[in-house]
């Protein structure tokens, strides 16, 4: 079986994706295609001095975001995607797959090709680093947590659990406030608060969870909050990172990716304004109906609401929010964290806890005056190792 790394390599030798089809067939030289995707001499990054320790910094924790974010929807996709040969591993779970086909009839394709982004992501910042002589980052060895035993999961070491998540789903009614900001220090209630709390699969963990109906339900319609909860997270950190940088070529890499994980966020509201109203008659878990109680979660205001920003006196704004740059990887490393997503971590894997960390280290001592070497709070779970 291929690990997601071999998939990249493959992907850069030769791609066969829905975008390069057009292209290719176009007849525009794949040594144009594959010269862009090895960053030659070209780049101006390299052409003016190389990349500064504190872009490249930046760049690999966002190699190891990007990295965490393939291996979960890696996951979703096994079991609720297309799968095809550039999305390898998993061969379905169709029960699973109609429960999150509830919230559009076209999730299997967006699942597949929000995946296929995300390998894209970690594949090209990982180029762009070792093209520039920095070193570059390679998760497999902390792939430890196990897969779902559900029909359709491949059995290999995953780096992050999503049958014990708990999602922060304020980011529903952030971007529907026309008056809070959590750069202001604001705190924003949550849209679906059963979810906040305890721990929830969002994925079937074994055959048992494709029934009663109403739980399945409950276990796709928690997917469909937390595809938005990830990408709203990628929404603000490009920006959060990116007024950190120092050469306008990275900049464009982190404004350009950083626009991609804003259409990811986007389309996925959309959808889990559809996941029905419904109690889980297993676990309790209730998705209120969200259209019940005024427009701080009325599902069709998925335009970000103009909102404060940078100073009151100003007047509202539509925004990206929050931006705030302090402490942004620090914060990126913590809700990870606290969404459950590195829960069962073996005591051998918390040398990923330390990957991640020292990547968030460099990048905050690099990029924020206010966090010194060593003086970082350590968070729960793996991370602590
Ligand atoms: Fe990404
Ligand atoms: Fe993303």
């Amino acid at each position: 079986m291929e690990t997601t790394e071999q998939v990249q390599q493959r992907r850069v030798r030769r791609r066969t994706s829905r975008r390069s089809f057009l292209t290719q067939g176009a007849a525009v030289g794949v040594g144009t295609v594959g010269a862009g995707w090895l960053l030659t001499d070209a780049s101006p990054a390299l052409a003016s001095g190389g990349l500064t320790k504190g872009d490249a910094a930046i760049l690999r924790f966002l190699a190891a975001a990007e990295l965490i974010e393939t291996d979960l929807w890696q996951q979703y996709n096994e079991l609720a995607g297309v799968q095809d040969s550039e999305t390898p591993g998993g061969s379905g779970n169709p029960a699973y797959t109609e429960a999150v086909a509830v919230l559009d009839s076209d999730m299997a394709q967006y699942i597949h090709d929000d995946l296929d982004d995300e390998i894209s992501h970690g594949a090209f910042i990982n180029a762009y680093l070792n093209t520039h002589g920095k070193q570059t980052v390679n998760l497999d060895k902390f792939r430890t947590l196990p897969s779902s035993k559900a029909t359709g999961a491949q059995q290999i070491g995953r780096l992050t659990n999503l049958m014990q998540l708990t999602v922060d789903t304020s980011f529903w009614t952030r971007y529907r406030s026309d008056s809070l900001n959590p750069d202001f220090g604001d705190t924003l209630p949550q849209a679906i608060p059963d979810l906040a709390t305890g721990q929830h699969p969002a994925i079937p963990r074994t055959n048992a969870d494709l029934a009663p109906h109403r739980h399945l339900q409950a276990i796709a319609n928690t997917a469909g909050f937390h595809f938005a909860w990830v990408e709203q997270g990628g929404t603000s950190l490009y920006p959060a990172l990116a007024q950190r940088v120092t050469h306008p070529e990275v900049l464009r890499i982190l404004l350009s990716i950083g626009g991609s994980e804003i259409m990811h966020f986007q389309t996925w509201q959309d959808k889990a304004g559809n996941a029905p109203p419904l109690t889980d008659p297993t676990t309790g878990l209730t998705f209120p109906d969200l259209n019940a109680d005024g427009e701080l979660t009325q599902t069709n205001l998925i335009m970000p609401e103009p909102t404060i920003f940078l100073d009151r006196k100003f007047p509202i704004v539509s925004i990206i929010r929050p931006t705030e740059t302090k402490d942004a990887a620090m914060g990126a490393v913590k809700a990870l964290t606290d969404d459950g997503l590195f829960i069962g971590c073996l005591p051998s894997s918390g040398v990923f806890g330390n990957v991640l960390f020292q990547c968030r280290d460099e990048a905050c001592n690099t990029v924020d005056d206010n966090v010194r070497p060593g003086s970082s709070q350590r968070l729960r779970g793996c991370c602590d190792a």
